[in-house]
């Protein structure tokens, strides 16, 4: 048996038995998308879609399809942190509703303090009973980061502090996932002079968490971390830092629509000047796509019409770690250190997992080396 039927039929035996749970939410998806206009052909082309960015063959997508309708009986607990609900925001915030963000509402949440109606003393009793009732069944997904100076994010009733409750439900959980930048890696608020010692989620609980960062992270990373776990249930390859390698396996910078203008020397020198216009390259301005590993130049935001660089600002590495401290200047090459001062030394990325520190600071020499070269060629045309 060929090891592609092989995987269809493990990935179908678990999704009978998912199928055999209990379903948390009264209507269906097909409702949900009949409702919002979705029909089942577009379903069906987002289904492609997702399994073409979780790397499955084409064979996969209707195994993807029904994935999406069991994903009701999942049930999910998701904590805010020290935060500012962007994350959220990105996701249930769009101009219409898209089949990520129905499937967002369509998942059993069992508890997120933005969406829910509950507050105070009832608030908190949902936490719990949620936690106690889906004991090792549920989905923990945390935004924020977490002060590890306990006098701070002191909240709800009881006084529990946001790295005790945090601690409560990674616990009890099937599966973690760190949802943004500040969940990840510590975000803005771990950046120096970090007054509350905020750690990421992965510091502060000893089971194990899947990374999704980004600032917000795209809709569908986190939608694909939710149908990958219904068809797994197990983790996903990662790189050093914990992020799926499907969404973060590659450089901005390898995908991007300007990167011809990038080779071929022809760079953005200030806003607003006829490089601009033409679209050129943003690295002189800044931009930290060469050293940030993401797949926004591929997915985009907005029902796949908007990004970053497409909007003429360049990427500032908000899905790396310590990306406020260590990726600015946003608005200037980070040509006065080498590249492994900005991963700590470590390899970032699919490939890099086994390229040395030395090739990386390399690289990063290379690519300004790179752009000055390419510049001068291009002057003397
Ligand atoms: Fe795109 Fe930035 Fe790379 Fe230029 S430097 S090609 S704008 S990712
Ligand atoms: Fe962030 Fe850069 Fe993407 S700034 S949203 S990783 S283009």
């Amino acid at each position: 048996m060929s090891d592609k039927i092989e995987l269809l039929e493990k990935i179908s035996s678990r999704l009978d038995a998912i199928e055999k749970l209990p379903k948390l939410k009264d209507n269906t998806i097909s409702q949900a998308m009949d409702e919002s206009g979705i029909s089942r052909r577009d379903f069906m082309k987002w289904a492609g879609a997702m399994t073409a960015m979780l790397g499955l063959s084409s064979a996969f997508a209707p195994v993807v399809a029904r994935a999406a309708e069991l994903a009701d009986r999942i049930p999910v607990i998701w904590l805010h942190m020290a935060e500012c609900t962007g994350c959220s925001e990105s996701l249930v915030r769009t101009d219409a509703p898209t089949i990520e963000s129905l499937i967002f509402d369509y998942i059993s949440l069992e508890y997120h303090e933005t969406l829910m109606a509950a507050s105070g003393w009832q608030a908190e009793e949902n936490l719990e009973s949620a936690i106690e009732k889906y004991k090792g069944q549920y989905i923990l997904m945390v935004e924020g980061g977490i002060p590890s100076d306990e006098y701070f994010l002191t909240i709800g009733p009881h006084g529990h502090t946001g790295a005790a409750n945090a601690r409560k439900a990674s616990d009890n959980a099937a599966a973690i996932f760190a949802i943004g930048t500040c969940s990840s890696f510590g975000g803005i608020q771990a950046a120096n002079p970090n007054p509350t010692k905020a750690k990421p989620l992965h510091e502060i609980t000893n089971k194990p968490v899947i990374n999704v960062p980004g600032c917000p992270p795209n809709d569908k990373n986190i939608v694909g971390n939710v149908l990958n776990y219904i068809l797994f249930g197990t983790l996903p390859a990662l790189d050093n830092y914990n992020r799926p390698k499907w969404a973060y396996g590659r450089r901005i910078h390898d995908l991007c629509e300007r990167r011809g203008h990038f080779d071929a020397g022809e760079f953005v020198q200030s806003f607003g000047d006829e490089g601009a216009k033409q679209g050129y390259c943003l690295f002189k301005v800044g931009c930290k796509g060469p050293y940030t590993f993401n797949n926004c130049s591929q997915e985009r935001f907005n029902h796949h019409v908007a990004w970053p660089i497409g909007a003429g600002h360049g990427c500032i590495g908000c899905s790396e770690p310590d990306f406020w401290d260590k990726m600015g200047p946003f608005e200037k090459p980070l040509t006065d250190r080498l590249y492994q001062s900005v991963f700590k030394g470590l390899g970032a990325d699919a490939t890099a997992d086994k390229i040395g520190v030395g090739i990386l600071a390399l690289t990063g020499v290379a690519i300004v080396l790179h752009a000055t070269i390419a510049t001068l060629k291009k002057g003397e045309k």
